[in-house]
């Protein structure tokens, strides 16, 4: 990928425009809960600081506020988080746009999304943005799947560069997809098929195996005609399921672990999945299914995980998923844990440090392994192209 990066930028004295993802989850009381996202970030920040820069206005979305201002997303505690990270006072303005910028050295722009115009890539609305800035910098790799004004309409008004954090996740992923060490094993978990679809293709053209859990594994059990009870099943993919299981990359669960109650306190059964009953609800992947998948993850040069094994947030549920989680982190090989659930499930589970890279980004890495072109990064691209050729 050709595009600059915070190496390729003069920063002695410039204001830098910075689009960051703090799209964090917030408590009840409105304080930040996890700030992986903002420390995320801190080396780009501080590494613009240390070049001399008069000024970083950082601007983010929040939540899903649907262009209109919702106290409850604004970016005050975004802001306060930040400022106790970094050690240096951050000082936040009350809109993204039409604002007197004081003269503070850290800005923190409010939620861009209260405001149609970011969603809608909005040229007049991404020059006001761009006012503040005379270079921009694009770290925010978790919105790099969206054309948003701040991500994509923005980089073609002022010289643009990739922050850190978005070359360390093309970095790995990249080296990941194109390079990748065998055996290269991909997990795939999660709810729907459909939302996987994208993802096995491409993956399909590149790994060794594909092993299948999640609430998805009930159609494909379905579509070898097996009984699966009252589990999720999408009917209207079983005609794909089985277009995939003749591939014999795809490796589905030999048992499964059901209730008899879509309950977090429901009792367990495990079951070969030849053996589902009638009125049962598969929630996990069984023992046996999580013994085949340790020892291929073990055996492993690559493994790229997305999406849970099972109902992992209800603990009788979690076995599937931590056995991967714990069989990945112990094994050798360069691993990448794509943004969402399955990050959630290895940070909360205790395994994020034994694992090559996890991912900020949900929608922005399946859309990367999906194969797809990730609008910020065209966006960074073609400004790179723009300043060449000047
Ligand atoms: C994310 O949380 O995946 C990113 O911040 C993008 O958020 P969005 O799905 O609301 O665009």
């Amino acid at each position: 990928m050709e595009f600059l990066t915070l190496d390729d930028l003069d920063l002695a004295n410039k204001r830098v425009l910075v689009r960051v993802d703090f799209n964090v989850p917030l408590t009840d009381d409105g304080e930040v809960a996890n700030d992986k996202r903002i420390r995320a970030a801190l080396p780009t920040i501080r590494t613009i600081l240390e070049r001399g820069a008069k000024q970083v206005v950082l601007c983010s979305h929040l939540g899903k506020p649907k262009g209109k201002v919702v106290d409850s997303l604004r970016m005050d505690p975004v802001a306060i988080c930040l400022g106790n990270l970094l050690g240096i006072a951050v000082a936040k303005v009350h809109d993204c746009i039409a604002v007197d910028i004081p003269h503070d050295r850290i800005i923190m722009l409010e939620n861009l999304r209260f405001h149609v115009e970011e969603k809608g890539n909005d040229d007049a609305f991404a020059a006001k943005l761009a006012a503040y800035g005379d270079v921009y910098v694009n770290d925010a790799f978790g919105t790099c799947h969206r054309a948003h004004a701040s991500v994509d309409a923005v980089a073609r008004l002022l010289p643009a560069a990739a922050g850190l954090l978005v070359q360390k996740e093309l970095d790995v992923m990249g080296a990941a997809l194109a390079v990748p060490e065998h055996p290269f094993v991909a997990i795939m978990g999660g709810v729907k098929v459909s939302d996987k679809i994208e993802v096995i293709r491409n993956l399909l053209g590149k790994v060794d195996r594909i092993l299948i859990g999640g609430a998805m594994m009930y159609t494909f059990l379905r579509a070898q005609g097996k009984t699966t009870g009252r589990s999720l099943v999408e009917v209207d993919k079983l005609d794909l399921a089985r277009e995939l299981l003749a591939d014999p990359k795809i490796t589905i669960p030999v048992d499964t672990t059901v209730a008899a109650d879509m309950e977090p306190e429901a009792t367990a059964r495990e079951v070969d999945v030849d053996s589902i009953g009638e009125t049962d609800i598969g929630l996990d992947i069984g023992p046996k299914t999580m013994e085949l998948y340790e020892s291929i993850i073990a055996d492993a040069r690559t493994v790229v995980w997305n999406g849970p094994m099972g109902r992992f947030e209800w603990e009788r549920f979690a076995n599937g998923t931590r056995s991967v989680a714990r069989a990945i982190a112990g094994s050798e090989a360069v691993s990448i844990i794509g943004g969402g659930d399955s990050a959630a499930a290895i940070e909360g589970m205790g395994f994020a440090d034994d694992v090559t890279h996890v991912s900020t980004g949900g929608g922005a890495s399946m859309s990367f392994l999906e194969g797809r072109v990730l609008p910020g990064i065209a966006a960074l691209e073609e400004s790179a192209r723009r300043m060449k050729s000047c």
